[in-house]
């Protein structure tokens, strides 16, 4: 096959922040815009995870961190909360063979404690099943929340200084960092959020000091390769200035 003939998907268009993270919001109202069910806009939902998820990996973004089920969202009605976890299931046993042959390795971030048992064994087995792939990082923030999560650094670190392993005075900001969920994994590039909406909604308040934040207005079904392109193009356009004069690239 001629360079020409190559389907489009598989060329990036531009070098790929390396982490990107998404709040995949706005599912209910593409739902409602449809007289649908939310039910359906979560389910419309996963097909825009799967999309992009591949669409990631042919850019070349190296890690993916994805919002799929917030602290806050238990307060949610019980059958929505029920239609989300029944999604989260399914997607784990019909797409983990799928993600594992794409090399992809699958992170979980938030409180496993308290979790349906079935639920908690589903994301062992797909951080199990993956642990050696070499490929795209699938990191999914379930049941999370950023405070939540410091909240536990913050404990474990209490108790490190109680078991007098630690010292309060070497307490400092890569003490933090090393007990968060996910403490080898840089800090996201950016963080997309779908909807509209602009806020972080707890979402990686520790690890979001130097984000570039990237609003669309594309509901999360909707959101597709070209989309995400769209968003890394604006990235690409700002100032990455860490609070020094010196603007880095954005890459
Ligand atoms: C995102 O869509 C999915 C989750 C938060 C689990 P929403 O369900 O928040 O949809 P909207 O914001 O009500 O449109
Ligand atoms: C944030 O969206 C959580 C996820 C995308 C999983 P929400 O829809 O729950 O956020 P708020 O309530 O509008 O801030
Ligand atoms: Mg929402």
């Amino acid at each position: 096959m001629s360079e020409a003939d190559k389907p489009q998907s598989a060329q990036p268009a531009f070098t790929a922040p390396r982490h990107v993270a998404i709040i995949m919001d706005g599912n209910g109202r593409w739902a409602a815009a449809r007289g649908l069910p939310r039910a359906e806009g979560h389910r419309r939902g996963v097909e825009a995870l799967r999309r992009t998820i591949r669409s990631a990996g042919e850019i070349g973004i190296k890690i993916i961190t994805i919002f799929s089920f917030s602290a806050e969202n238990w307060s949610r009605p019980a059958s929505e909360i029920g239609e989300l976890m029944g999604l989260l299931r399914r997607f784990i046993r019909n797409d983990l063979a799928e993600l594992h042959k794409s090399n992809v390795r699958v992170r979980i971030i938030g409180e496993r404690d308290g979790l349906d048992p079935d639920i908690a064994r589903l994301l062992t087995e797909a951080e199990e099943l993956t642990k050696d792939n070499s490929g795209l990082t699938l990191v999914v923030a379930f049941n999370y929340g950023a405070r939540q999560e410091i909240a536990r650094a913050a404990r474990r670190i209490a108790e490190e200084v109680a078991a007098g392993r630690m010292a309060t005075a070497d307490i400092g900001l890569e003490t933090i960092g090393r007990f968060l969920d996910a403490p080898d994994l840089p800090d996201p590039d950016l963080i997309i959020r779908t909807s509209g909406e602009q806020r972080l909604s707890n979402f990686l308040l520790w690890q979001s000091a130097y984000s570039e934040l990237v609003f669309v207005p594309t509901n999360w079904p909707d959101f597709d390769r070209a989309t995400l392109e769209a968003a890394i193009s604006e990235y690409q356009q700002r100032e990455r200035r860490f609070g020094g004069l010196v603007a880095k690239t954005g890459s």
